[in-house]
């Protein structure tokens, strides 16, 4: 146990922390410090975070494109890569946009998208009730969070009405779990991070229900490893959307971002986009 007099300066916690494998020693000291009431408290902090617990389930609240979001234990943590998806998603939204944000995790994707457009009528959706019950926090009155699988708990008035769908997935192949960070593995659960054998199983469903609830014209954008984007792109084409990749290498982000066809103005269904690619 901690004493906390070897944590009375921010260099003494730096040191704690570094000692215990934590890269960004420095700025974990002063966060820590920033949340902790009392030098126990501090100490209790502390504790947790070099017995393994992510920084983010310490504090309770992980940032993401600039904001605070609650993160509780148990639930998957934002990665700053996906920022980009959703500067993506922001790019592409009309006004007003019906946004769909599918294993939503907190719920600070949607609620970002939500804050950058005037009207905007937000849904989200989990599995895990934990992920549901912070999604709600998070969201306020901004969206309704369903519990459920995939679009399964949505109101049905939505098919067909979809200009935005998030959908940040498990994509890690089930054999490399194994091989995440400790703070991933053991940490945030496994139904979050676990795509099946190539890790594009839960990507397959979303994709292939997708068509049915998009608009036309409406975009599914969806984040992959570099491996994968290939993959992830034959994924979103078979399902019948457009496929383009952007990447951010400073983020190492890979999102893949599939359009529905737009109207056949003589009223024959879908025209979909010339060439079925980007
Ligand atoms: C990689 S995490 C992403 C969370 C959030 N979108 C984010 O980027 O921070 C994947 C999320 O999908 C949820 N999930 C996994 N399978 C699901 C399913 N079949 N239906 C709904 N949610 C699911 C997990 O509970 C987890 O919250």
């Amino acid at each position: 146990m901690l004493l906390p007099s070897s944590l009375a300066s921010l260099s003494a916690t730096a040191d704690v922390l570094r000692r215990a494998g934590c890269v960004f020693a420095e700025d974990e000291a002063a966060l820590l410090h920033e949340a902790a009431a009392s030098p126990e408290e501090l100490a209790l902090l502390v504790g947790r975070r070099t017995g393994g617990l992510p920084l983010e389930h310490v504090l309770g609240w992980a940032e993401f494109c600039g904001r605070r979001f609650a993160v509780d234990a148990g639930v998957f943590v934002p990665r700053r890569r996906t920022e980009f998806l959703v500067r993506h998603a922001v790019a592409l939204a009309p006004d007003p946009a019906v946004v769909v944000d599918l294993c939503c995790g907190s719920g600070a994707l949607g609620a970002v998208l939500a804050g950058a457009l005037d009207r905007v009528e937000l849904h989200a959706c989990d599995v895990e009730p934990a992920a549901v019950r912070c999604a709600r926090r998070n969201l306020g009155g901004l969206g309704v969070v369903h519990e459920g699988d995939l679009f399964g708990p949505l109101p049905e008035r939505l098919l067909g009405r979809v200009d935005v769908l998030l959908a940040n997935v498990p994509y890690v192949p089930s054999a490399d779990v194994e091989l995440l960070p400790a703070e991933a593995r053991v940490h945030e659960p496994r139904v979050a991070l676990d795509g099946g054998g190539d890790g594009l199983d839960v990507m397959r469903r979303v994709a292939a229900d997708a068509p049915r609830w998009l608009a036309p014209g409406g975009s599914l954008l969806v984040e992959a490893s570099e491996r994968q984007r290939d993959a992830a792109v034959e994924v979103l084409r078979g399902a019948g959307l457009s496929a383009r990749v952007v990447v951010c290498e400073e983020l190492y982000a890979t999102v893949v971002i599939g359009t529905a066809g737009t109207r056949d103005p003589v009223g024959r269904g879908r025209v979909p986009n010339p060439g079925g690619q980007d």
